[in-house]
């Protein structure tokens, strides 16, 4: 799962945390700014109006204070009270218009007519040669001096509430909160989105990449957000190919190098069963060769004295016999020889009939009708003669075993393609569908124990391979089995 482990925070949880902090004191300065700004514009705005006012209101009773016409001025100062048109609505919290001598003339304030007024407000606004502003509070004293032949003949002043200027200062902190606010509950709604989507695709990669390394390589992610997690996405989907590609490879190099392996077990095997054998034919030739010398020299000998016809012909039936053995003797003999393994032009026409004279005596040969079709315009081909021999021998045994209850084995060569086909059919028992699959494979055998290795076909198949050749089987249970060998006339070891 994606989420918290145990070194603390993820490494998405910081993330998002980092990217909320940011932009909280983003939203925060920014509003800040904002209010600060609002409040100088506001202030600003407030200062020229209650200036402007006051200017206005100066003008008006500027030619009553000169005249000291009481009078005009006190009806001026009441109607300057809140609904005075000069103020524009601004909150006019008191009007005061003192003389020369600092003594008030009229006053929205009546008690304090005819006073002098005292305190560092009043003393500045009196004593000041030009318009004053001063903030006292929750009023904003305005005072504007009135000068007649270069002598200040006296002061008007108008306090203006700032109670307007608040509001709206407060009415922007207000608005300034609310935006804040705002914004960041859309920043953690946005947050919170983008989190399920990182957190989302993120646990699809994870997961993935762990399944992965459990073994499973057909495993991809599907990200689809258009951005660099898409890309991230394809870029590791890409790796995973390959990754699957290289242990595909792997895979089938392992499989090939093993098959190779077991080939070579099993020609070894062959190999060592076949020399035995050679070892035992040349034992037996010996054994037999020696005594039957002997025999037919006593044959030869006889035959030259004896007069009696009859004996003669039964002697001549003997020599016949002799020499039937010598010849066997003699194939066992070559059989027995050491195994070559040069390279040399090859009849295999030849070679077929080594092979029949070496099993024609076999036991198994017994029943067996044998019949050959050799094309004798077949070109020599460059082979290791004993090797074809072997592959030969095995398909003669193996056609034998199949036909224990008799039949014929038909050989036939011919040239196909620049190819010389060599052509095993047999009328035995055949071979099911199911076998033929296996039958190539080393020490695969359906004969009983001591009977078949099942190498015999293993072994063929790699020596034929070897010499660019091919080993195809068709049969018919019940009918029999035909196995071809193709060689190329071009053989290139
Ligand atoms: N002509 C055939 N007719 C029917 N079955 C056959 C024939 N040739 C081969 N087979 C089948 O193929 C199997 C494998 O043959 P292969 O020559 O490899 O081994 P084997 O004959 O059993 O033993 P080995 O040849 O090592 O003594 C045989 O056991 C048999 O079942
Ligand atoms: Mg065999």
């Amino acid at each position: 799962m994606v989420g918290s482990h145990k070194f603390g925070l993820s490494l998405r949880q910081k993330a998002i945390l980092g990217i909320g902090f940011t932009y909280a004191a983003i939203v925060s300065i920014f509003a800040f700014s904002a209010v600060l700004n609002e409040q100088k514009i506001v202030k600003e705005e407030m200062m020229n109006t209650s200036m402007g006012c006051t200017r206005l209101f100066a003008k008006m009773v500027t030619e009553p204070l000169l005249q000291k016409d009481i009078q005009a001025i006190q009806m001026h100062v009441r109607q300057a009270g809140p609904m005075a048109k000069f103020s524009h609505g601004r909150n006019v919290s008191y009007v005061i218009i003192q003389d020369e001598t600092g003594h008030v003339v009229a006053s929205s304030g009546e008690e304090k007519i005819k006073k002098y007024l005292r305190g560092e407000i009043n003393l500045k606004a009196f004593s000041a040669d030009s318009e004053i502003i001063q903030d006292v509070g929750s009023v904003v004293d305005v005072a504007i001096p009135i000068f007649a032949n270069g002598e200040k003949k006296g002061v008007v002043r108008l306090g203006i509430s700032t109670k307007d200027m608040e509001k709206k200062i407060l009415q922007s902190r207000r608005w300034a909160l609310q935006f804040m606010l705002g914004a960041i509950v859309l920043g953690a709604v946005l947050g919170l989105f983008v989190d399920r989507k990182v957190k989302g695709n993120l646990s699809n990669l994870i997961e993935t990449a762990a399944r992965m390394a459990d073994g499973d390589l057909n495993q991809r992610v599907n990200i689809k957000t258009g951005d660099e997690m898409e890309a991230f996405g394809i870029a590791f989907n890409k790796m995973a190919d390959k990754l699957q590609e290289a242990h595909e490879n792997l895979e089938h190099k392992v499989a090939e190098r093993t098959r190779q392996l077991r080939e070579s077990q099993a020609q070894l095997v062959h190999q060592e069963k076949m020399a035995s054998l050679g070892v035992l034919a040349a034992g037996l030739a010996h054994e037999i060769g020696n005594p039957l010398t002997s025999i037919s020299s006593v044959v030869q000998i006889l035959q030259r004295k004896v007069q009696d016809k009859k004996i003669i012909q039964q002697l001549q039936l003997l020599n016949e016999h002799i020499r039937r053995i010598s010849k066997t003797v003699r194939e066992l003999v070559d059989f027995s020889r050491p195994t070559k393994s040069e390279l040399r032009p090859v009849q295999i026409n030849d070679l077929i009939r080594t092979a029949l004279g070496i099993l024609k005596y076999d036991k198994r040969a017994k029943n067996i009708k044998l019949e050959t079709h050799l094309d004798h315009q077949l070109p020599r081909l460059t082979l290791i003669e004993d090797q074809i021999l072997q592959v030969f021998i095995n398909f003669i045994l193996n056609a034998f075993d199949a036909m224990e209850q008799g039949g014929t084995l038909t050989i036939t060569t011919s040239l196909e393609n620049e190819s010389v086909c060599i052509c095993f059919q047999d009328t035995g028992v055949g071979i099911p569908e199911d076998v033929q699959k296996k039958i190539f494979e080393p020490f695969f055998t359906t004969k009983p124990v001591g009977k078949g290795s099942g190498l015999g076909l293993s072994v063929s198949y790699g020596l034929i391979q070897n010499f660019g050749g091919t080993i195809e089987v068709e049969s018919t249970v019940g009918k029999g089995a035909k196995f071809t060998v193709s060689l190329p006339v071009r053989t290139e070891v």
